[in-house]
């Protein structure tokens, strides 16, 4: 890419304007920093069929994300299915139901491939040869799997206690895999000392602004895919509040630059009841986020007690009409079943969660049931299957005979 439409960092709350190294906080008033695009100029440069011309991957919105060159990391990733959910539609007594599967994503099975993909080559530009992050799992294994593939030294922190495969899935990369004694809040803080004394680059720490914006290729994807049509409701799930906030962005972005025509349409954010701070904000109408110092959810990748976007998030809601819920692990559970059973989509907790605080939000009437609605899953089931530990019957088990069998199917 020889023109460049990434022009700079910008502080979300006064705006002030940086270079785009390895920052993440404004010094004037410590707001997040974002990247910032000349929209002019992508609107005259891209066009929906350029899009369609290029490979199936989230790349083909590269003018819309925050690297100078080139993509170099993650170059397959994206472009998920976004399943018509007719089977599951009924169950739930909706007209037009889709499931964005991110549970599907390549390589690592979580949308964190897509927010890696774009910290990976943006880490490369700004010349890091070691790269890490803070993690609730999912992230950790991205960042191990794509670290690898690019021969990128990587560390990843995770709270010691994450799910067996989680945890498999990070050190099987050969990258250095560190538990810490506590939550995720404690493990991200111990980050961002680390970045300051070490000079790496946490794709989630000093790297954020690049990081966040792999985000929005979920929103894109899904409005390509809907034959360029913003879905009138979505519904995602929220740890840091980071992907809806930039769902929401790709929405406006692809109004911005002509890709889509403007229409109304609402932003709703999934919790686990034991880790709701964002959700429990909306609900109570405030935007101040009071932490969980203590989440107790089987939802751990979505177990974060102090949002980093959690206000964000919040403001995303109200301004377009949406709304939060929170689910129990008991409803989640049975939404990875119901999932499981209409749509043959195994999901993680985390779809869980998405699912079942759909299912209560078109209950309660704040999602309506005739109109097109989308729900991100993000994670695959194969990664949390202790969840469902008691929770599905044992096979049958019979001896090699057809008399057993014939006795068996009869009862
Ligand atoms: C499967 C899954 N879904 C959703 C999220 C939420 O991400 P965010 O921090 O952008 O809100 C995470 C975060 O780790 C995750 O692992
Ligand atoms: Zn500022």
């Amino acid at each position: 890419m020889s023109e460049p439409f990434f022009s700079q960092l910008k502080c979300r709350e006064c705006g002030a304007l940086y270079p785009k190294k390895a920052i993440h906080v404004c010094e004037y008033d410590f707001g997040p920093l974002e990247a910032d695009y000349d929209y002019g100029k992508i609107r005259a440069a891209i066009s929906r069929g350029k899009i369609q011309s290029r490979p199936l991957t989230m790349w083909r919105y590269r003018e819309l994300l925050p690297i100078d060159g080139e993509p170099t990391v993650g170059l397959k990733v994206g472009f998920t299915p976004l399943v018509k959910a007719d089977r599951l539609a009924e169950a739930l007594g909706v007209s037009e139901l889709y499931v964005k599967n991110d549970a599907v994503n390549y390589p690592t099975l979580s949308f964190k491939d897509r927010v890696v993909a774009v910290a990976l080559s943006r880490a490369r530009e700004l010349g890091f040869k070691i790269v890490a992050c803070a993690s609730t799992g999912n992230l950790a294994n991205s960042v191990a799997a794509n670290a690898a593939a690019a021969g990128l030294e990587s560390y990843v922190l995770i709270p010691y206690d994450l799910e067996r495969s989680k945890v498999l899935n990070s050190l099987v990369y050969g990258t250095r895999v560190i538990g810490i004694e506590g939550a995720y809040d404690q493990v991200n803080r111990l980050c961002s000392e680390i970045a300051g004394k070490h000079g790496w680059g946490f794709v989630n720490v000093n790297l954020r602004p690049y990081y966040a914006e792999g985000s929005k290729t979920m929103g894109f994807e899904i409005i390509e895919q809907l034959g360029w049509e913003i879905p009138a409701h979505t519904v995602i799930p929220m740890a840091s509040g980071s992907l809806l906030t930039k769902i929401n962005k790709a929405y406006r972005e692809a109004v911005k630059v002509g890709l889509v025509s403007e229409s109304k349409f609402g932003i709703y954010g999934a919790q686990a009841a034991g880790c709701n701070p964002i959700a429990a904000a909306q609900k109570a109408g405030t935007d101040l986020i009071r932490p969980v110092p203590k989440p107790d959810t089987i939802a751990k990748s979505l177990a974060i007690g102090t949002p980093a976007d959690g206000y964000y998030a919040v403001n995303v809601m109200r301004n377009t009409g949406g709304a939060a819920e929170d689910a129990t692990d008991s409803e989640i559970i049975d939404a990875i079943k119901l999932l499981a059973e209409t749509e043959g989509i195994f999901t993680e907790t985390a779809g869980g969660v998405t699912l079942a605080c759909a299912q209560k939000l078109i209950v309660s009437g704040k999602i309506p049931r005739d109109e097109r609605i989308v729900i991100c899953i993000t994670g695959n089931g194969l990664k949390t299957a202790e969840a469902l530990d008691g929770h599905l019957p044992p096979p049958a088990r019979i001896k090699p005979s057809l008399r057993e069998f014939d006795a068996l199917i009869a009862k």
